[in-house]
């Protein structure tokens, strides 16, 4: 018998699977272009681990715009077409360093691994680099009604496991993933820039530096 006890592993998707944030920066980046916002990498910072219209909202204000429901509407579904294009031939060679190992690892202790997306893109993009069987649970934008840092998407995700939150840990490259992580009482992991992450309990460039032997310790 397994007597470890198991616990949930909740992955963010974008920035930390696989590295679409520079796919959702692209797009961005060409609303703002046309409409002669300056929008630069430091702004698309704000813009991760936010739900799609609120980005939206972000980069109005940037630039002072004001638009009617129907301009906005028009713009997000511009964005996430252009953002779906950079996706059709996504497959595993998309996927971060380390991220297949750490999973694969995680299967084979036993623990539940979960999805914690604010992205309602999640679930093609985790068929088409062929990981989605790996999960035990996906929770994704269609699912909460808060956007991180409202820690609702971990919360759910913890619960479709039955895990407490207590015994959680979630990977995240966004500022507003951590704060997320850290309002629901789990352990958070950054995935990203120790600086630009400095809220999170552990910071790592990636999976391959994390190290399977960090995770052996967080399972005990
Ligand atoms: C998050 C990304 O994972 O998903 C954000 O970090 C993005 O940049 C959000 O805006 C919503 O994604 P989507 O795919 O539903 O537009
Ligand atoms: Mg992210």
């Amino acid at each position: 018998m397994n007597s470890v006890p198991k616990k949930a592993f909740i992955f963010d998707l974008d920035g930390v699977i696989v590295d679409t944030a520079k796919y959702h920066y692209l797009a961005w980046k060409k609303i703002a272009d046309a409409l002669q916002i300056n929008f630069t990498h430091e702004h698309n910072e704000l813009l991760k681990g936010v739900s799609r219209i609120r980005s939206l909202d972000i980069i109005l204000e940037l630039g002072n715009i004001t638009a009617t429901v129907e301009q906005k509407n028009q713009w997000l579904a511009q964005k996430n077409a252009d953002y779906l294009s950079y996706l059709v031939d996504m497959d595993s060679s998309e996927l971060l360093p380390g991220v297949l190992e750490t999973l694969q690892f995680l299967k084979e202790k036993n623990q539940a691994i979960v999805l914690g997306s604010a992205s309602k893109n999640a679930r093609p993009i985790l068929e088409k680099t062929g990981i989605i069987d790996l999960f035990d649970a996906v929770v994704d934008g269609n699912d909460v009604t808060n956007a991180k840092p409202d820690p609702e998407v971990f919360l759910i995700g913890a619960q479709k496991v039955n895990i407490i939150p207590e015994n959680a840990i979630v990977f995240e490259d966004a500022v507003a993933g951590i704060q997320a992580a850290n309002a629901a009482q789990m352990i958070s992991v950054g995935i990203g820039k120790a600086e630009i992450l400095n809220e999170a309990h552990y910071v790592f460039t990636d999976f391959n530096e994390m190290g399977l032997a960090f995770i052996e310790k967080l399972i005990k």
